[in-house]
Order: structure tokens, then sequence, then C-alpha cells
């Protein structure tokens, strides 16, 4: 595996270097130096949040908590990669792992927090702004090199495909680790105790503070708990959390039925599933995301009306926003060295592609093309500040069904896709 990866990350900054090298040609620029960025410490305090490598400093260097150094690209040369390295006994030094792609670099160990020296047309980009001095020659985060940035990493390299393998692969051990300490009668604090040693992480490494809901906490979309205590009753579980593989995220939802949850429940679960499936098919070239998030709500509907839960036609469902109140969120978006990776908003050309109106929550508004990575997932919530309003106008749902329903809270089901010129391929195993 690791020979094999490596040929495959030499071909990626192969693509890198030429992909530079024309994007700073037409920005008549001579060299480019990339922050890796740094935490700062709370306010009056000297601790520090966790902190994560500025995406376009990772797409060179897969270590995902680099701080203080920098990465200068100057077309057709090797690239210098400056790691802060501080002699200091109150830390581990930085060590660079005993990785093969490290001889790619040109590494410079440094002692201080002094920014590379830049000749000629130049340009920063990352977090500079808290930065003592940025030279005032050089340009400073430029949009429009940015936004074509940000485009290169639109579509995986197959370097990028296998990282985001493993990382599903790590992540989904963390799931079943997970599901049996449900099954355990276990509460979400141990839940996520028992996803972080499955998955084999520390909680600072999530590349997002994972999701463990216990019944109607599955209902709460970004649930940012942990109850360290077991509920009486065991209705529902609901696991969004992922793993990063060389900076790479998997993010992964799955949605248990407990032993308490009405039968009606479960039948959902499945649906659900079956839902995810079908969407997963739509994942090919050329598709529209929008489209395929409005077909999401038309086969929402289809799950409403034939489980009774919605006693209109599909259509109004669709029309009147009862699927919406049940799915708030989006069809998915792309995925790669942020869990919600760039450019997903904006055409090929840069120009802005923002969501519909009647979707501003989707995070894709984009044609899919091949070696784009994304995420499926369809919801199917029971949140009662979205399912007021829908009583109120005396729509017809079978409420009696609804309330049975929302000690569940709700349903996500979730899975990485990778766009090939062949049709779908789920990383997520
Ligand atoms: N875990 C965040 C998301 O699914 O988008
Ligand atoms: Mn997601
Ligand atoms: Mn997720």
């Amino acid at each position: 595996m690791s020979t094999q990866l490596y040929h495959l990350q030499q071909e990626h900054l192969a693509r890198l270097q030429r992909d530079y090298a024309t994007l700073l040609e037409e920005h008549r620029l001579d060299c480019l130096a990339i922050y890796s960025g740094h935490a700062n410490a709370f306010f009056g305090d000297d601790q520090t949040p966790t902190f994560q490598t500025y995406g376009h400093f990772m797409h060179w260097v897969p270590l995902a908590d680099l701080q203080h150094s920098w990465l200068v690209i100057r077309p057709h040369q090797r690239p210098q990669l400056y790691l802060y390295a501080p002699t200091d006994f109150w830390h581990l030094p930085t060590q660079l792992p005993e990785e093969p792609w490290v001889a790619e670099f040109d590494v410079h160990l440094c002692s201080d927090k002094r920014q590379p020296t830049l000749e000629g047309h130049a340009a920063f980009i990352g977090d500079i702004a808290q930065l003592p001095t940025a030279s005032q020659h050089a340009q400073l985060n430029p949009t429009s090199l940015v936004h074509r940035l940000d485009e290169l990493r639109i579509t995986k390299s197959a370097y990028e495909i296998a990282c985001l393998r493993e990382a599903n692969r790590l992540a989904m051990a963390g799931h079943e680790a997970a599901q049996a300490a449900f099954i355990g009668a276990s509460g979400e604090l141990d839940i996520q105790l028992a996803y972080l040693a499955g998955s084999r992480q520390r909680e600072s490494a999530v590349p997002y503070q994972n999701i463990i809901g216990l019944n109607d906490h599955a209902g709460v979309l970004h649930y940012q708990h942990y109850d360290l205590s077991p509920p009486k009753q065991r209705h529902s579980l609901l696991v969004d959390a992922g793993r990063r593989f060389r900076g790479y995220c998997a993010d992964i939802t799955r949605t248990h039925a407990g032993p308490d949850a009405p039968a009606l429940f479960g039948e959902l679960v499945s649906a659900l599933h079956t839902l995810k499936d079908e969407l997963v098919g739509g994942v090919v070239s050329g598709a529209d995301f929008v489209a395929l998030h409005e077909q999401m709500h038309h086969q929402l509907g289809d799950i409403l009306v034939s489980h009774d839960l919605f006693q209109g036609s599909v259509d109004q469902g669709v029309a009147e926003g009862v699927t919406r109140a049940f799915c708030p969120h989006g069809l998915g978006h792309s995925l790669g060295l942020q869990v919600h990776d760039v450019a997903g908003l904006r055409q090929p050309d840069g120009s802005s592609a923002p969501p519909p109106n009647a979707h501003p929550a989707l995070r894709l508004t984009r044609k899919l093309e091949p070696n784009m990575v994304v995420t499926i997932e369809p919801g199917l919530y029971f949140i009662p500040m979205l399912l007021a309003p829908l009583r109120q106008q005396g729509l017809p749902i079978n409420w009696t069904l609804v309330d049975h329903c929302l000690p569940c809270g709700g349903i996500r089901i979730e899975d990485n896709i990778v766009v090939t010129d062949k049709g779908p391929t789920n990383l997520t195993p």
C-alpha cells in the first residue's frame, strides 16, 4: 500500500507543480508563499484551541497540524518547506514523518517564526492577517489566484482518492464500535469514546466535531454535546463522525433504531438507506447537483406519503415546503482536505453560484465532473420548531405518527462518493 501510495503522491505533486506553474505565470508571479497558519491563545489565557493546517498548504504537505510553517512555490523549481522547529524542552521537537514524500521537498528547519524572503513579483496566501509584517511588496491573498487554487481542489487526484478511501475505512471502524456501544446501552460520551478508540484517533484530530445524538438529540442537526449518562429509553442513535488520513476527511453518518423506537422509525431508517443508494446512483458525470437535491425532495415526499406521514400528494408535499421541514439541509457537499471543501458554490470559471432561494443550506451547486468527491446525505427529521408552522397551516400530516416518532429525533445516512466516467464509486465501506 505505501509504495503504491507514494507513487500516486508523486504524480499528485507533479500535477500540482504543473498547475501552480501555469497559474503563477498567468498571474505574473515569480513565487508564492503559503502559510500553514497558527492557533491563537484564548483571550487573557495561554491555552489555544485545536488547530488545522490551511487547506492549500495541506494540498502539498500531508500534515494536518503544522503551525508557523511556510511553503514557497516557484515555477519549475522544487518546493521549499520552511518547517517551524524550535529548540524546545517543553514540547517534543517538530519532526517530519519517516515517509518518502519528505524527499519531494527542500526542507529548512527554522528555530524562529520568520517569514520567508521572496524575490521578484510575489504573493502570500493563508491566514496572514495576524502576522506582524507581511512583505510590503507582495500581494496578500489575491482573490483571483485563490479562486483558481480552490478550483484545483474540486477534482481529486488518484492519490487524494486513495487517502479519502483510507479515511473512510478508518472512520467506519469507529462507526462499528459506536453501534456496538449503543447496543450495549452506552450513553453519548461513551459512544463517542468508543468511536474514537475504534477509529484510532484523539478527539483533537477529528475533521469536525463528532455528532453523537441519542433520541431527540438525533434531530438537532449539529448537536454539540455528549451527555454523560445513558438515557432511560433508547429510541435512536445518530452518529455523524469522520476521520482524517493525511489531511483528507471522511464524513459518514449512520442512524440506528433502538429497542424503544416504534416500528415505523425502523422502517424509515431502512427507507433512508434505500434513498441514499438511489441518490448515489445519480452521482454521474454531468449531473446537476441542484437537480439531484430536488430529486431527494421528491423521493422524501414519496417516503412521507407511503408511510402515511403526509396524506397529500408528493407534489403538494414538495411545493408547500413539507419535505423541507422534514429535511432542512442540503443533499451533500464537496469533500476533501476540508469537510465542506472549497469551490462548491462557484462555477468552473470562478463566478459565484449561490444556492437556490428555496434551498439556502445547499453547499454544492455545480455540475458533477469525473474525480469530484461528494457526500450524499439524505435526512428525515422530526424537529418541533420546523413542524409547528405546518401544524398551524393545517396541512394533511398524520400528527399521531409524527408524535410517535418525535422521541427518535431523526435520521441521516451519509456516504462519500467519487464521480467517475463509469458512474459512482462509493468510498464508504
Ligand atoms: N458532518 C457535517 C456534514 O455532514 O456536513
Ligand atoms: Mn456531510
Ligand atoms: Mn456528516
